[in-house]
């Protein structure tokens, strides 16, 4: 478990190079990752190629005991490039081209692009091909960042009427599958199927699904000629990508199959804005929450540790506002992310840049050179963490640690989210949003969670959780009800089982071909906006229980074999309808929740949901405290501004160790236990 660093050499005059490398030896930093806008660098001028730059940072790394970690140039086609082939350049939905003179300008589809691609990849892969020094590749750079995933372009419209001839036999199927009766919207041929373009009401759903799944297939091959170039010269390489934060136009299951490490960018500050309003203790170091959910996805992605490519590394520029982050925060976010499954936080930059777009964007080091506080916390997590792992393993072998295996499987997918995306029927349904309204209570009570395709292995989970799955297959179907008869715990959320593969409503009522295992279908469905209250309480709570609070989405079911749990509250015509039920299924039990919970509610429906599936967990952690165990090792941390004291209930003999810190955690500070403590754990909020 180790930390590295983003570095440009080219922004700096090369007397710089040798005392910044010093100084990142000196932090204890081990890999360097370079070269991932510095097409114009590498290669100023058609064919004339120069690496000497680049030999040199890689030479001093090595020098000083570290690693290169290579990227190809490809986010930004230099301006030549694009003067002598400006058919590369994306467009907009409106036609509009997107110019050169920031980044991300290219478009995946291009052929022109592809075959510049393979000309600076393969010049780049030769050049290091027998060099150990370089131990890695990261493909590109955050594969749509910028709204950059779709394009409009010729080129595509070409490829996607391609893409959808392999998929239809004909312009009759394509009708009939997509349903293109209604509205007149009948294509006579494939051939007169274009990409979107401005038109009056939204796009029809089936085609815009079909788009979307074109679009990410589309950067999976563009991404798939880079890995195989790189391959082809060097076996050995890991090759990786940097995804971001919920990224929802790239189908990242399917893009594994060609990586050998997932990575992810980090900004916690950033990402916890983009989520909505934020808490001042969220506006200095992120919330854990949302963090976790990403790394529990990238981890799920391959099941094996990951790495943050990009970790913050004090003030960023691209959020709303920028707060500084809490004092020790960028030592929090390194530890946070190992526990949940990194094996390496590279802090994204070195050093602030003086010029361009980022001048207002943190390094470990300031402007003048000096350490920033980012500099001194890097440092404290690289020390730290190798403390930490030196410790694994009995015979002081420490290969790493292992990743956790999670007990509770969340089951997550890009089509569904395209598929809903098309008909979201209420402006703040968001489904990641949803999905962590089933997370976060489990991860307040420390249980580790994978975030997993539906596709994947559910033998080994106690309990699976399908907060929305849309579309099902009759596959999945079958596979949901083995898990089940055979003891395991379902948890059905909301807008489940509603359409077919082409997001067409399915004839039998909802949840189609899931109505025998949740033993209800649903009769009405309603969105409703935030600011009426909505509510359900449990169906033998006797006037006893509050109220619970759901919000935007709401089902009422219709029990068959299925026990109602909780019924609707809030007044008006929903009183006293169904709005969740249990099933008995073999072994095992099946909860259909027809709404979004809020806090309260999705904290009952988990709780039961653990009791049942007997996975033991810590007592409710407070708000912005989180427990997480990897391989026998318990972190505890803390992301508020309070001072917290950690309880571990004694049984029997045993003992703490502290690998790290103990039970008294300053604000913003973290402690490791040695063991799993989870069920022996709680924590409190010093007053
Ligand atoms: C990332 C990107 C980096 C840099 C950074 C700033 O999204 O990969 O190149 O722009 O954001 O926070
Ligand atoms: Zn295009």
């Amino acid at each position: 478990m180790s930390i590295g660093v983003c570095y440009f050499p080219e922004h700096w005059p090369s007397e710089r190079w040798e005392r910044d490398v010093e100084q990142m030896a000196e932090a204890g930093i081990e890999y360097v990752r370079m070269a991932e806008f510095s097409w114009a660098v590498l290669e100023p001028e058609r064919g004339e190629f120069d690496f000497e730059w680049l030999d040199e940072a890689v030479e001093l790394i090595d020098d000083h005991g570290m690693k290169a970690v290579l990227c190809t140039p490809t986010a930004s086609p230099p301006r030549w490039l694009v003067d002598e082939r400006p058919e590369i350049l994306q467009r907009d939905r409106d036609g509009t081209i997107k110019h050169a003179g920031s980044r991300r300008h290219y478009c995946f589809n291009s052929p022109a692009y592809r075959e510049e691609t393979e000309r600076v990849v393969r010049e780049m892969a030769d050049h290091y091909a027998d060099d150990p020094r370089v131990v890695g590749w990261q493909t590109d750079n955050e594969y749509g960042c910028h709204g950059t995933a779709d394009c409009y372009c010729e080129d595509c419209a070409d490829a996607f009427r391609d893409w959808l001839d392999e998929r239809y036999a004909d312009a009759d199927e394509l009708n009939e599958a997509w349903g293109t009766t209604f509205w007149s919207q009948q294509y006579d041929s494939i051939e007169d199927v274009d990409v979107p373009k401005p038109t009056p009401a939204q796009d029809h759903p089936s085609y815009a699904l079909d788009f979307r799944r074109f679009t990410s297939d589309s950067i999976i091959e563009y991404n798939r000629l880079q890995t195989d170039l790189l391959e082809e010269y060097n076996d050995d390489w890991f090759v990786t990508h940097n995804f971001m934060n919920l990224f929802p136009s790239l189908d990242i299951y399917e893009m594994g199959e060609d990586l050998d490490l997932v990575s992810w960018d980090s900004y916690p500050t950033g990402h916890v804005q983009e989520a909505g309003e934020s808490s001042h203790d969220e506006l200095r170091a992120g919330n854990p929450d949302l963090l976790s959910f990403n790394h529990d996805l990238y981890r799920s992605i391959l099941g094996k540790p990951f790495w943050v490519m990009e970790q913050q590394p004090g003030d960023v520029n691209w959020p709303p506002h920028s707060a500084q982050p809490a004092e020790g925060a960028m030592r929090l976010w390194a530890h946070h992310a190992t526990a949940h499954g990194a094996d390496a936080v590279v802090y994204f930059r070195w050093r602030r840049c003086l010029e361009a777009q980022e001048q207002y964007h943190a390094g470990l080091r300031k402007q003048d050179g000096s350490a920033d506080r980012g500099y001194h916390d890097a440092q404290t997590a690289a020390d730290e963490l190798l403390d930490i792992e030196g410790g694994a393993g009995a015979d002081g072998d420490s290969e790493g640690l292992e990743t956790t295996d999670s007990p509770v499987a969340i089951l997550h997918d890009y089509e569904n989210i395209w598929a809903i995306a098309g008909q979201e029927h209420a402006p703040d349904f968001d489904y990641w949003a949803l999905l962590q309204s089933f997370y976060r209570p489990l991860r307040a009570r420390g249980v580790s969670v994978d975030v997993v395709h539906p596709e994947s292995d559910l033998e080994g989970y106690d309990a699976v959780i399908a907060p929305a799955l849309h579309m099902v297959t009759a596959d999945l179907v079958d596979r949901l009800t083995e898990y089940a008869e055979s003891g395991g715990q379902l948890l059905f959320g909301p807008r489940t089982g509603v359409k077919d593969e082409y997001n067409k409503f399915r004839p039998e009522p909802q949840p189609g071909p899931l109505a025998d295992l949740v033993g209800a279908t649903v009769d009405q469905h309603e969105s409703a906006p935030g600011h009426l209250e909505t509510t359900v309480a449990p169906v033998d709570a006797d006037g006893e229980s509050d109220d619970l609070p759901y919000r935007t989405w709401a089902e009422w079911l219709n029990p068959t074999t299925a026990e109602p749990t909780f019924e609707y509250t809030s007044e008006g015509i929903t009183a006293g309808k169904t709005a969740a039920v249990r099933n008995t299924v073999g072994d095992g039990a099946v909860v259909y929740c027809g709404v979004q919970p809020e806090a309260r509610l999705g904290d009952e429906l988990i709780g039961a949901l653990l009791e049942r599936a007997a996975v033991s967990h810590a007592g409710a952690l407070p708000t912005g405290v989180r427990a997480t165990v990897r391989d026998g090792v318990t972190w505890i941390c803390n992301f508020t501004s309070d001072e917290v004291t950690v309880e571990l209930e004694r049984t029997g003999e045993e003992t703490t160790d502290w690998r790290l810190g103990g039970p008294e955690l300053e604000p913003f500070d973290l402690s490791v236990a040695d063991g799993d403590v989870i069920d022996r754990l709680s924590v409190s909020i010093d007053d």
